[in-house]
């Protein structure tokens, strides 16, 4: 399965939120804003100078100064901190040596990708359907994309290498988000995650975890990331501060294994590499948000734990909210329907009977006032078209009420439509 064009869907989505600012959005899967006054003026300079006050302890002023307001080192200033929160918090083995700090995930994603692949034959290994973000750097670098088909990740990678080596190309990585996926929402157990590992170590692919989402656990216990169980020197973990704190500092980072596959000279070269591309990007990630960071991280004792207590409090109440209400809506379509139960994450997949397209947005946010995702945006090919995503993160619960009722109308209107023989073949497929 190769990449077909994406549509535009960030620019999509916008005009359609645009155009109808009424409407409900269960697209947009931003952070909540219910928790943005911790981070009030005030606080951010607090912040701010807790760090440099620390700072002080081991530079005078003058450097001190010189580091917030100066060009700064390119691959960061408190990779130190990143580290051990990363080591307390994710149980990644995390050293500051090999860390980079990035402007968010998105930059990691941008660095990387084109440092894993950069000739013709590689080729980028991802889910189909996976998060646009890392898709669109590929296609913006002309790397070949590789899509996974739903289901055993490590038998589908096993599968595409023989492929790919037959084509005469090569999978060079492969970009995971084993917990809380966005788009599905769905978790990689730890023997998924371990025989992936294998697969991979074995044809010396670099798994890209994404975990932008792995603190945000509602029940169930954790899974190990895949860094914590690479004994290969195949993980390279991608950090970001924009779903824990705010995506507006911009701070996020890729933490390289150990040894590239036993080679500590490759894993260094390679780390050469990423800050080389990042000095021809941004040069630095911006000094003053990592201090701000830097600042909250010591507040907290170097650990996000307890910060994003009631964040989870809330996404975990948005997102009973939000199966309660769909159990309501589409209890009695229970045949024809169908969506998941994350248990972390901001989103669910819903099936549909009917093909759910850019057509479909505007139609349910004309006619009903909600905005949903078709799961088809994040996809390779047609596999997706009958699904949608829906996020419950950025609403409140009557919204994720109000939303979910709105889409039952449309869905109710659309099921009309529907011929007997369709839905009995969407029986027959669930
Ligand atoms: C899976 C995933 N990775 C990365 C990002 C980008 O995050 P950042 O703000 O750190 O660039 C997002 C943002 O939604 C995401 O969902």
């Amino acid at each position: 399965m190769s990449a077909t064009a994406q549509p535009d869907v960030m620019n999509f989505l916008n005009e359609v939120s645009s155009r109808f600012p009424a409407a409900i959005s269960l697209a947009a899967g931003r952070p909540t804003e219910q928790f943005f006054d911790r981070l009030h003026p005030g606080a951010l300079l607090d912040a701010l100078t807790r760090y440099e006050q620390h700072a002080l302890r081991s530079a005078d002023a003058a450097a001190v100064r010189t580091r917030l307001l100066q060009y700064g080192r390119t691959a960061g200033m408190i990779e130190e901190q990143i580290a051990a929160q990363l080591r307390i918090d994710q149980d990644v083995p995390a050293q500051a040596d090999r860390l980079l700090v990035t402007a968010g995930c998105q930059e990691a994603l941008a660095l990387c990708l084109p440092a894993l692949c950069p000739d013709p034959t590689d080729v980028l290994l991802v889910c189909n359907p996976t998060y646009i973000g890392a898709t669109g750097v590929a296609a913006g670098n002309r790397i070949a994309l590789h899509g996974l088909p739903e289901g055993d990740v490590a038998q589908a990678v096993e599968q595409s290498v023989a492929q790919l080596q037959r084509e005469g190309r090569h999978a060079r990585a492969l970009y995971l988000i084993p917990d809380f996926d966005n788009p599905t929402g769905r978790v990689l157990d730890e023997a998924q995650r371990r025989a992936i590992l294998a697969v991979c170590a074995r044809h010396r692919i670099v798994v890209l975890e994404d975990n932008a989402y792995g603190l945000f656990r509602y029940d169930g216990a954790a899974v190990p990331p895949m860094a914590a169980l690479d004994e290969a020197g195949s993980v390279i973990y991608l950090s970001t501060f924009s779903k824990t704190l705010s995506p507006a500092f911009r701070v996020g980072a890729a933490v390289l294994p150990d040894t590239l596959f036993g080679d500590r000279a490759a894993r260094h070269a390679l780390w050469e590499n990423l800050v080389q591309r990042k000095s021809y990007v941004t040069v630095n990630t911006s000094p003053l948000t990592q201090a701000i960071v830097g600042g909250l991280l010591l507040a907290e004792g170097g650990s996000l734990r307890n910060w994003i207590q009631p964040m989870a409090g809330w996404y975990r109440t948005n997102r009973d909210t939000m199966l309660d209400a769909l159990q309501s809506t589409f209890a009695q379509l229970s045949d024809a329907i169908g969506w998941n139960r994350p248990a972390g994450g901001f989103f669910l997949s819903m099936d549909l009977p009917f093909e759910f397209d850019a057509q479909a947005v505007t139609d349910c946010a004309t006619r009903y006032g909600v905005i949903v995702m078709p799961m088809s945006f994040f996809a390779l090919d047609a596999s997706q078209n009958r699904r949608i995503r829906l996020a419950f993160s950025a609403m409140t619960p009557p919204q994720i009420r109000a939303g979910v009722a709105a889409l039952g109308g449309y869905v109710a209107q659309r099921l009309e439509q529907c011929s007997k023989s369709e839905m009995h073949a969407f029986a027959e497929a669930r």
